[in-house]
């Protein structure tokens, strides 16, 4: 089963890009796997080159480090694979204004800013052929993403329909549990990476005692029940699911053990430290070698371009170009 998927650089991953993601993707790693760093996303934001090419660096070592392994899977970096950009461009003559103004990441960050760039409009479009070009079955993502997966499966159809059949039609496949992870300050909000406080989130690099400060910290209710219950609950709500995820329990199960919200802010710091400690460990070894880093991901971009170029050819085809 072809499996696609990929992150921005845009900074040190937080738990949710995590257990939302990344956990998933070493689960489904296979020879049919192909997981990028999608660095040309990143340019729709400002940011300062030698930042996005130090955590372009980082991302490819937190992947292996997470367990990713380049002998099973292929890990690229999308700006190394150029038919992503041309591909692009195809769909961008696919695709329409209105679909695209009415993304809701799109109204979340352009109205952040006045002069925004072009690209925040029609990154959802590079997005599609990031994973159109690899005849994608299954994109694991987190919650966040399932509006640009279902605009990506409308594009496909559309262009099936009008070109003949080119694309396979992918889904989107989110974990059970931490598929949305919470700031841990305002449970109401999405972690991430952009927005939430320092203390709202919890980075995979984060300190044993950073870790424990912010689950300590981590906002909760006054009602001293801890119940899995995310209509009036959301803050436990969110502990639980966390602790779920790494404990491969049931968010209830975990409930049912507790009484006080001290005891499950204790163990679920333990077990977050413990879960990251072999991660950070490697994340260190990893970065000592940039060259190996540069070198994994030269190595898989001969195969995403191989895999990449027959899609791409077969798609201009269908429109035309000679
Ligand atoms: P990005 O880089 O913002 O996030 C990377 C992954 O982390 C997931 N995620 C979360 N999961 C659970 N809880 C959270 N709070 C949380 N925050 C982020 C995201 O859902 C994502 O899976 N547009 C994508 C990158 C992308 C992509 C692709 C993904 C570009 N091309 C092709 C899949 C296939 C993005 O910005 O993810």
């Amino acid at each position: 089963m072809r499996v696609l998927s990929g992150m921005q650089p845009s900074g040190t991953l937080h738990i949710g890009n995590y257990l939302g993601a990344l956990k998933q993707w070493v689960e489904a790693q296979s020879s049919d796997a192909f997981y990028c760093v999608v660095d040309l996303h990143a340019l729709t934001l400002e940011i300062d080159p030698a930042t996005l090419r130090s955590q372009t660096l980082d991302l490819i070592a937190t992947y292996l480090a997470a367990g990713l392994d380049p002998e099973i899977c292929t890990i690229f970096l999308q700006s190394e694979v150029p038919y992503h950009a041309q591909m692009n461009w195809l769909l961008e003559c696919v695709a329409t204004y209105g679909e695209l103004s009415r993304m809701t990441q799109f109204k979340e960050k352009s109205t952040r800013k006045t002069g925004y760039r072009v690209g925040l409009l029609t990154y959802p479009v590079l997005m599609a052929g990031d994973i159109l070009l690899y005849e994608t079955a299954e994109v694991p993502v987190g919650d966040d993403q399932r509006q640009h997966l279902e605009l990506t499966r409308v594009l496909a159809e559309r262009f099936n329909n009008r070109y003949g059949p080119t694309f396979v039609v992918p889904v989107g496949v989110q974990p059970k549990v931490a598929a949305r992870v919470m700031d841990l300050q305002e449970p109401t909000r999405k972690m991430s990476k952009s927005i939430s406080s320092p203390m709202g989130s919890i980075f995979v690099t984060d300190s044993a005692s950073e870790i424990d400060k912010k689950i300590k910290k981590a906002v909760t209710d006054t009602d001293n029940e801890v119940r899995y219950d995310w209509d009036t609950k959301p803050g436990i709500s969110n502990l639980l699911e966390i602790y779920s995820s790494l404990s491969d329990e049931t968010p209830q199960a975990v409930a049912e053990r507790y009484t006080r919200y001290g005891d499950l802010k204790s163990d679920l710091s333990a077990l977050v430290v413990e879960s990251l400690a072999p991660i950070q460990k490697r994340y260190d070894e990893l970065m000592t070698d940039p060259v190996e880093l540069r070198a994994v991901v030269a190595r898989g971009a001969l195969k995403a371009n191989e895999v990449a170029g027959e899609v791409y050819r077969r798609a201009a085809h269908a429109m035309g170009l000679i």
